[in-house]
Parts: structure tokens; C-alpha cells; sequence
């Protein structure tokens, strides 16, 4: 479990995707921690492919705990810029 683990209301979990899903080795770590009463955001890297089933395939192995939202899939040439358009672009509950 990370460090203050209780102390963090948002999770973002960020992974290259690999074959149409998230990287497997991001599987353990989403096992391995309760996300209840936390809002998460899923977000990838990739060539081309889209989140697609990612974030829903990681919330199912969490067990259904926590709120998930899907972020999004960066695909091509990558500024700070564009993150942070993204960040803001979110609706996070706090
Ligand atoms: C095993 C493996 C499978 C991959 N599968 C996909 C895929 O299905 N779709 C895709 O768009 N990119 C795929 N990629 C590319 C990665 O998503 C990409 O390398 C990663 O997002 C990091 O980006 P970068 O290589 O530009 O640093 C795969 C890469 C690896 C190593």
C-alpha cells in the first residue's frame, strides 16, 4: 500500500496500453489497495488505441470499490500544455 494510503480522496492510475487494455503489471497494484471512498481516474498512454474497456476492467478488479471515471487516452506528441488542459477539463467532486 503507498505511504498515507487513507490520506488521498483521489487516485489517478496512469498506464501504457497494452493490447486494447492497461499494462498487466498495473493489475497488482489495483488488487492490492482498497479505493473505498475514493473518486478514481483512469488515464493511458498508447500508439493509437483508445481507453476502451481499461479503467472498467481495473474498477471490476478493485472489486467494485471506489467511484471511477474515465479519463482519457493520449495518444501521438504530448505537451504539458495538453495535460493540463485535460486536468482541468475534469469534474472532480473535490
Ligand atoms: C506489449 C505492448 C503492447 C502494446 N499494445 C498496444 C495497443 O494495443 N495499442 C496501442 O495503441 N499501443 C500499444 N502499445 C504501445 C504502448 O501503448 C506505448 O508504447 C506506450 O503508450 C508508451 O508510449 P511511447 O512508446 O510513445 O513512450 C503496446 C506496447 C507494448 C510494449
Amino acid at each position: 500500500m503507498p505511504d498515507n494510503w487513507a490520506s488521498y480522496d483521489t487516485v489517478f492510475i496512469g498506464y501504457p496500453i497494452w493490447w486494447g487494455i492497461a499494462a498487466w503489471p498495473v493489475d497488482a497494484f489495483v488488487k492490492a489497495n482498497d479505493f473505498s471512498g475514493k473518486q478514481v481516474v483512469t488515464f493511458a498512454t498508447a500508439a493509437s488505441s483508445p481507453l476502451g474497456n481499461s479503467g472498467r476492467l481495473l474498477a471490476e478488479m478493485a472489486g467494485g470499490k471506489g467511484s471511477w471515471q474515465d479519463g482519457t487516452c493520449f495518444t501521438g506528441s504530448l505537451s504539458d500544455a495538453k495535460v493540463k488542459d485535460w486536468f482541468k477539463s475534469l469534474k472532480l467532486s473535490n
